[in-house]
C-alpha cells in the first residue's frame, strides 16, 4: 500500500476533477485533520466556488478508509481511519521489507552516473568527495525505482601535468617515498617541478617533451606513469572502502586517448571544426566561448576526452540518462559539450545531464585537501571516526564491534551533513557537530534506529497483533512510515537525496517522541502491535540510511 496515492485514489472517486498526489496537503496542525484537499484550483473549470466544491466533495465521500471529511473555506479536511490505515501499512511493510517503497518505474533502463573522478597524483579533494556521497546516494535511489546503473568512475589520469610530474620525478623522486606515502610524495614534486620552473623555464619543455613521449607509448615513461597510477588507485580505494561506494567502470581520460581520432574526423566531416591560431575548435552559439578540441601543439584536450567518452558511453551502455556528478566550476564545461554533440546532431545529447554540486567550507572559507600543510581526506575520514569511536568508549564501552560501528558513525556522520541539504549549497565543514547525536545529524538517526533495535531485543518474540485504537504518537509514525514511498518518488524525480535525509530526521524524531511517551512493551494490549510498529521503524530507517549510502548499526 502506498498512503498517499491510495488516499488519492479514494479521493478520486468523490472529485470530478482529476487529482495528483501534489495536490494533496498536509495541514499544520494535526487536529484539522490528516489530509487537506485545497478545492480553489478547480473553481474555474466547475464554475463553482471552492466553497461549494469542498461541501460537495465532503458530502460525498463515503469509504472505509476516512473516517470523517468537513468542508473547511475551501479546503475538504479529511481524517482517516487510523486503525484500518495502520494495519493494512504494518502489514505491507513487513511483508515487503526493504522493498518497501520500490518501483519498476524505470523499467531497466540504463542510467549512467559520472562521479567521485579524482585525479591521480593528487589528493582525493573535497569537492571529489561530494561528488561521490552525492553520486553514490541518486544511484542508490534511481536503482531502487528500477533503473539499471552503470556508476563510472572517470579517473583524471592524462594530461600535460603528467609529463611536469614525470621530469619532476626523474630529477628530484625517488622510489622509497613514493612507496610509503605516494600521493603526498607525487604531491611535493608537482609543486617543486612549479617552483623551479618559475625560475628556469626549460623545465616547462622538458615537462612538455615527457608529456608528448608518454603520448606517444614510451616505454619507460608509460611504466612510470602506470606505477603512479597504480599507486594512487591504492590511495583512492582505502577511501571508498570507508565510504562503502563500489564503480562498475573506471575508464577516466587516459582510456580514451587512443580513441579521440574518429570524434575529430566526424566534427570535420559534418564542417564544425574551424582553425584558430593553429588550434581546432568548434564554434557555439553567440556569448558562449568556443569548444577547444585540439591545441596548436596537436595535444587533444579535457573537453575531446569528454566528448569521445560520452559517446563511447552512449555505444556502450545505450543509456536514456547520463548523469555527470561534478562541482559548479565546470558549467560551462558541460554546457559546452552538450552543445557539440548536439551540434553533430546527437539527439541523445538532451540526456546528458550536469548536476553541479557546491564547496565544502571550513569557518566560510574554501576547504581544501591541499593549501600549505596537506591535510588528506582519508585523515579527515579517520578523525570522525576517531572521534565516534571516543564517544563510544565514553557511553557504551562494552560495545562489541566497537570499531566497526565507530566506523559507520564516523562516515555516517560525513555523509549524512552533505546530504542534507540540497546539493546546490555550500556545506559548513564542523566534524564536532556532524557528530552530534542531536539535531539533524546522520548519528541522531543512526541512534534512533539502534534505540528501535533495543526495544525489540528486550522484546523477544513477536506475534500477530490486532489494533485497539491508534494514538497520536503511534499515529504519527504511521503517517511518515506512509510517507516513504512518496518520499523516494519525490527524491528520485528531483534527483536529491536531500528529501531522504529530511524524511529520515522527521521519521527519527516521531520515533523518539512516541518512545518518550509511550510505554511500548508493558502494555499488553497493545504490546505485539506496537512491536510491529517498531520494526516497521527500523525497516524504513534502515533502508533510507541505506538509500543515503549509510550504514545502521543495531547498537550503538
Ligand atoms: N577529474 C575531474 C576533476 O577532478 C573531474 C571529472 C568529471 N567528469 C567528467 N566526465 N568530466 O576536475
Amino acid at each position: 500500500m502506498r498512503m498517499k496515492a491510495t488516499i488519492v485514489q479514494v479521493l478520486q472517486q468523490f472529485c470530478p476533477i482529476p487529482l495528483d498526489e501534489n495536490m494533496l496537503e498536509s495541514p499544520v496542525h494535526t487536529h484539522l485533520g490528516d489530509w487537506a484537499l485545497p478545492c480553489f484550483p478547480f473553481a474555474k473549470e466547475l464554475r463553482k466556488s471552492p466553497i461549494v466544491i469542498a461541501e460537495d466533495i465532503a458530502k460525498a465521500i463515503d469509504h472505509p478508509l476516512i473516517r470523517q471529511a468537513a468542508a473547511v473555506n475551501g479546503y475538504v479536511n479529511i481524517f482517516l481511519d487510523r486503525t484500518t490505515i495502520a494495519s493494512s501499512l504494518l502489514q505491507t511493510i513487513l511483508e515487503q521489507s526493504s522493498s518497501y517503497g520500490a518501483s519498476n518505474e524505470g523499467n531497466e533502463e540504463t542510467i549512467t552516473i559520472d562521479l567521485s573522478s579524482p585525479n591521480i597524483a593528487k589528493p582525493f579533494s573535497m569537492g571529489h568527495l561530494r561528488s561521490t556521497v552525492i553520486g553514490n546516494s541518486i544511484a542508490l535511489l534511481l536503482e531502487k525505482i528500477g533503473f539499471k546503473i552503470v556508476k563510472i568512475n572517470y579517473i583524471g589520469d592524462w594530461g600535460t601535468q603528467f609529463g611536469k610530474l614525470l621530469t619532476a620525478y626523474r630529477k628530484w623522486g625517488n622510489e622509497e617515498e613514493v612507496k610509503i606515502a605516494p600521493i603526498e610524495t607525487l604531491l611535493r614534486l608537482y609543486i617543486r617541478f612549479h617552483e623551479e620552473a618559475e625560475q628556469n623555464d626549460s623545465l616547462n619543455d622538458e615537462g612538455r617533451a615527457a608529456f608528448k613521449a608518454l603520448e606517444d607509448g614510451d616505454s619507460e615513461a608509460l611504466a612510470l606513469w602506470k606505477w603512479f597510477k597504480t599507486e594512487s588507485l591504492k590511495e583512492f580505494q582505502r577511501i571508498y572502502d570507508l565510504l562503502g561506494v563500489t564503480f562498475d567502470s573506471y575508464n577516466g581520460e587516459a582510456y580514451y586517448n587512443d580513441k579521440m581520432g574518429p570524434i575529430v574526423d566526424e566534427l570535420a566531416e559534418k564542417g564544425l571544426l574551424i582553425e584558430s591560431d593553429g588550434a581546432l575548435i568548434v564554434q557555439l552559439d553567440e556569448g558562449m566561448p568556443p569548444c577547444l578540441i585540439k591545441k596548436s601543439d596537436g595535444a587533444t584536450l579535457y573537453a575531446t576526452r569528454d566528448l569521445t567518452a560520452a559517446l563511447d558511453r552512449k555505444a556502450t551502455y545505450d543509456f536514456v540518462k547520463s548523469l555527470y556528478v561534478v562541482g559548479n566550476e565546470q558549467s560551462l564545461h558541460f554546457t559546452q559539450f552538450k552543445k557539440v554533440l548536439h551540434k553533430m546532431g546527437h539527439e541523445w545529447s538532451e540526456c546528458i545531464q550536469h548536476m553541479p554540486f557546491g564547496l565544502i567550507l571550513k569557518d566560510g572559507k574554501k576547504m581544501s585537501t591541499r593549501k600549505g600543510k596537506i591535510v588528506l581526506l582519508e585523515e579527515v575520514l579517520n578523525d570522525a571516526i576517531a572521534l565516534a569511536q571516543s564517544t563510544i568508549e565514553a557511553k557504551n564501552p562494552d560495545l562489541l564491534n566497537k570499531t566497526e560501528v565507530a566506523e559507520a558513525i564516523g562516515v555516517g556522520a560525513i555523509i549524512f551533513s552533505d546530504l542534507k541539504q540540497h546539493r546546490k549549497h555550500d556545506i559548513e565543514f564542523d566534524l564536532a557537530s556532524m557528530l552530534q547525536t542531536e539535531g539533524e545529524t546522520g548519528p541522531y538517526v543512526q541512534y534512533a534506529n539502534a534505540r528501535a533495535h533495543s526495544v525489540l531485543r528486550k522484546a523477544g518474540e513477536t506475534n500477530a497483533f490486532m489494533i485497539e485504537g491508534v494514538n497520536d504518537f503511534e499515529w504519527a509514525i504511521v503517517r511518515m512510515l506512509g510517507l516513504f514511498p512518496h518520499t523516494v518518488k519525490r527524491a528520485t524525480d528531483e534527483l536529491d537525496p536531500s528529501i531522504v535525509a529530511k524524511y529520515a530526521v522527521d521519521l527519527a524524531q516521531a520515533f523518539n517522541s512516541f518512545y518518550g511517551n509511550v510505554q511500548v512493551l508493558s502494555d499488553s494490549a497493545h504490546r505485539f502491535y506496537r512491536i510491529a510498529l517498531v520494526t516497521c521503524v527500523t525497516i524504513v530507517l534502515k533502508e533510507s540510511l541505506r538509500l543515503l549510502g549509510m550504514q545502521a548499526p543495531e547498537e550503538m
